[in-house]
């Protein structure tokens, strides 16, 4: 049994979650449940992002201690991911005081390629990050992804010596020891690392107090992405723990917006502490409302909630890791998503469970003993890749061939005609096909699919309620 771990980015607690923090979990959760499948054993990280400015200053506007703050808030995301079903076996929270600790002692371990020096520049809050002289002209002063103009900071801070590890990072880029996926962003990294100047890790504790400590300078508290980025190996309790079984992790998801932290900083301080960098780093796309960004000034935030309590856990899941392209940016409207849960799950998947279940009950049809449920070459190939909306694009093909066959086979025509053993073994290969397809289906949608294999297991009694019943 091999072991493998799987990391989701752990969002910023000054808000409640939206569909967009879906995206991560639900990738994750796709990649964690196939290798499952596959007969490993998968180590699983969610969590929740505590510290920065944005989360102090949120707090601060609404008059609540910040610590209670974030636990409020850290509790909301925890309940999310229980309502999105996913697998995760760990959760971690940056104000957790062993976290805390850990990251002093990453800190300690660094410490040859940090160096002291006066930052003049801009940064932007929203991002919680540096920006360089180059950035803030072409952007004319204003973050474009927060609409708000850079503040202008003057202050004492640590540097990371991103030159220390320029050669290795891009050298692992390159060769793919540590990939980056999709393909397209490697180059746009590639450019970034060149770029790089030495990135500023702490804030003065005059302007923030809300962080980790630096080890042995009281006055200074450490930059959030570096507390951050730490949670991926504190969670299995690096450094006093042996971390090897787990790490390095075999696939780390995070969006597009914040993959240079993750293909730059990151890998640096991995490859200060000596320690091996991610197989693969795999950046999906954005959602947009409506082909907008969603704001809550433009007030086209979905709620997460009002999906899945209207339409259940698996008709969420089916939406974002279907019709959202794994990759690219892709839109969420109501209409796409009700079209799709009515004309592909209710009638292809939903449709067809309910006929096979009841033919096989009516007339006394029971499963043959079968071997063991396959995955297909094309779709193994497609989910090592992580192509995980072309896999389900192919399995739902799948689904619409079984009731095509359905439709030539006419089982209904060898019943009334008497045809016992005819009809026997075309429910037996239909419902097989099925089963084989359900197979498939569970990475994505885990719950229904459940119901699938319990409903033709044994005697086959048709489901009391229709799988997705017509919105
Ligand atoms: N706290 C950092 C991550 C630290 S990881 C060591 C952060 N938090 S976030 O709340 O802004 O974002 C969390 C995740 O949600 C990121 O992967 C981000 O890309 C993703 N998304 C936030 N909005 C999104 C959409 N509208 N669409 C898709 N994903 C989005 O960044």
């Amino acid at each position: 049994m091999t072991k493998k771990y799987v990391t989701t980015a752990i969002p910023y607690v000054n808000g409640k979650p939206h569909i967009g923090h879906a995206v991560d979990y639900c990738l994750a959760d796709v990649c964690a449940r196939y290798y499952r499948l596959l007969g490993d054993e998968v180590r699983f990280q969610a969590g929740t992002d505590e510290h920065g400015n944005k989360i102090f200053q949120k707090a601060e506007d609404l008059n609540i201690p910040v610590q209670e703050y974030v636990d409020k808030n850290s509790e909301k995301f925890k309940e999310f991911i229980k309502l999105l079903g996913i697998s995760n076996t760990d959760f971690i929270r940056t104000t957790n005081q062993e976290h805390e600790r850990r990251c002093q002692e990453i800190w300690r371990r660094l410490a040859s390629h940090i160096y002291l020096a006066n930052y003049e520049g801009w940064y932007c809050t929203g991002c919680e990050r540096f920006v360089t002289d180059k950035e803030y002209e072409e952007n004319d002063g204003v973050c474009p992804d927060h609409q708000k103009p850079y503040e202008k900071l003057e202050e004492e801070n640590y540097y990371l010596r991103i030159a220390d590890f320029k050669d290795e990072i891009k050298e692992a880029i390159v060769s793919e020891k540590m990939k980056i996926l999709p393909e397209f962003r490697k180059n746009e990294i590639l450019k970034l690392l060149d770029d790089s100047p030495d990135v500023s890790i702490s804030r003065p504790k005059s302007q923030l107090t809300w962080g980790v400590t630096v080890p042995d300078d009281e006055n200074q508290v450490m930059y959030v992405w570096i507390d951050a980025l730490s949670n991926y190996i504190t969670v299995l309790g690096y450094p006093e723990e042996e971390i090897s079984a787990w790490w390095p992790a075999a696939a780390q998801f995070v969006g597009k917006d914040i993959l240079r932290f993750h293909a730059i900083i990151w890998p640096a301080m991995l490859i200060g502490l000596d320690l091996p960098l991610p197989k693969v780093l795999v950046s999906h796309g954005m959602i947009l409302a409506d082909g907008q960004k969603m704001s809550k000034s433009i007030g086209n935030v979905v709620d997460p909630l009002e999906v899945l309590n209207k339409y259940g856990l698996d008709a969420f899941r089916y939406y974002f890791l279907r019709h959202i392209d794994t990759f690219m940016d892709s839109d969420f409207t109501w209409e796409k998503f009700e079209s799709a849960y009515n004309n592909e799950l209710a009638n292809d998947l939903g449709n067809l469970v309910q006929r096979l279940a009841v033919l096989a009950s009516k007339n006394g049809v029971k499963l043959d003993k079968h071997s063991q449920l396959e995955m297909s070459v094309e779709y193994r190939e497609l989910m090592d890749n992580f192509e995980f909306s072309k896999a389900f694009d192919y399995v739902w093909v799948k689904v619409q061939n079984i009731n095509r066959k359905i439709d030539e086979d006419k089982p209904w025509v060898l019943a009334k005609n008497g045809e016992v053993e005819k009809l026997r073994n075309c429910l037996n290969s239909l419902i097989l096909e099925l089963l084989n397809v359900n197979y498939m289906l569970s990475p994505f949608i885990p719950e229904t699919a459940e119901k699938i294999s319990k409903i033709f297991d044994g005697k086959i009694e048709p489901p009391e309620m229709p799988l997705f019943p017509k919105s």
